[in-house]
């Protein structure tokens, strides 16, 4: 039965979700951001705006992008609760694709697949992620896909596949992978075209939401209280100025507002940069994917000043997760079973 089921990758992030399906042999992806608060909203007033509103249990959620009020979603327990269910299944609706059984690819970040002991896959929190995604949900006016099984992989490295595979590595190089998400930084070492994973890293408290808490600090100082989403949305276009008028209500605070996030943004680089020089020394390549790659991409080359262009910014490079998962699932599967045999460290801060 699950054969006939349509597959679909979901790199569900602490902050968006990325999801990538085949659609007239042509790889599609969506980025849905993680925006939801208690109860529901009343019909919109555009016909042409949808409302979600949902129940999980006894509990109603919608997914409101604006609100001041979204229920926090950065934090490692997300991976295994309602908002996590929600996020999903919200994702899911942004592709188009009509509601039906599905088989979802999702992942978990690589502390939490793999034990921090052992470095073997840690089946009990690969399962309760699996079973949370399988539990009732409904939507109000509205059908949901039905998810019948869920396989997990773990994030950041399986991101580099295609590129690794195209770059005429050696079977010694050693390639680092940086992955700045919302929440997490996640690093591994990659060893030839996927030969070996050597070690992986992961750390809880440097991501891009230290970046956003900054930004929604700065503009609340400015009476221009934000969601996540918009704070988000005014550090990617920090340099389009009308965008900036659109977001900030008092003008005279704009020039204080950049400035504090571009003081963020260089401290979230200095991080990454020194945690990266701290687990991989000398790699040959350094790759950079998740989110907030751009963001740390200036820190990280001259961190590594010596490697010029081996040091390289993934295109797409939030999505390019769940892009890699989708294309070349049934080859990645080998590739994980080789990075759980090998894994040396990991690094739980
Ligand atoms: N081009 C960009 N420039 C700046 N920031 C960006 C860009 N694209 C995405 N982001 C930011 O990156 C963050 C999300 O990155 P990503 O989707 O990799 O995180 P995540 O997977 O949800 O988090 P985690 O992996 O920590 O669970 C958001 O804060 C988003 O606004
Ligand atoms: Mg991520």
């Amino acid at each position: 039965m699950a054969v006939s089921t349509l597959k679909i990758a979901v790199d569900d992030g602490s902050t968006n979700v990325k999801v990538s399906w085949i659609e007239n042999n042509q790889l599609k992806t969506v980025v849905s951001p993680n925006s939801f608060r208690k109860d529901w909203k009343s019909a919109a007033l555009r016909k042409d705006k949808k409302v979600y509103n949902y129940e999980i249990g006894s509990t109603k959620y919608t997914y409101d992008a604006t609100s001041d009020k979204a229920l926090e979603t950065t934090h490692v327990d997300y991976q295994y609760d309602n908002l996590n269910l929600l996020a999903v299944h919200h994702a899911l609706l942004q592709t188009g694709i009509d509601p039906q059984p599905v088989t979802l690819v999702v992942t978990l970040p690589i502390t939490e697949f793999y034990n921090s002991e052992d470095c073997q896959r840690n089946e009990a929190k690969i399962e309760k992620k699996r079973q949370n995604l399988m539990r009732d949900i409904r939507l109000n006016k509205g059908e949901l896909f039905k998810i019948v099984d869920v396989e997990v992989m773990p994030e950041s490295l399986p991101a580099v596949m295609s590129t690794l595979m195209n770059s005429n590595c050696n079977e010694f190089t050693r390639s680092l992978v940086v992955d700045c998400g919302g929440t997490t930084l996640d690093m591994g070492i990659v060893v030839g075209e996927f030969d070996d994973v050597s070690a992986v890293y992961g750390n809880n408290e440097i991501g891009v939401s230290m970046v956003t808490a900054a930004a929604r600090k700065a503009l609340a100082a400015a009476d221009s209280d934000s969601s996540y989403l918009v704070a988000n949305e005014l550090i990617k276009r920090r340099h389009d100025l009308s965008f900036v008028k659109e977001v900030v209500n008092d003008e005279e605070q704009i020039d204080i507002i950049l400035h504090k996030i571009n003081t963020k943004i260089d401290e979230l680089g200095a991080a990454v940069a020194y945690e990266a020089k701290k687990f991989a020394k000398n790699p040959n390549r350094v790759y950079l994917v998740g989110g907030g790659a751009s963001l740390i991409f200036p820190a990280i080359m001259q961190a590594y000043e010596t490697l010029g262009d081996r040091v390289v910014l993934i295109n797409d490079a939030q999505s390019a997760l769940a892009r890699e998962l989708c294309m070349y699932h049934s080859d990645l599967e080998g590739a994980v079973e080789v990075a759980a045999e090998t894994l040396v460290e990991v690094d739980d801060e």
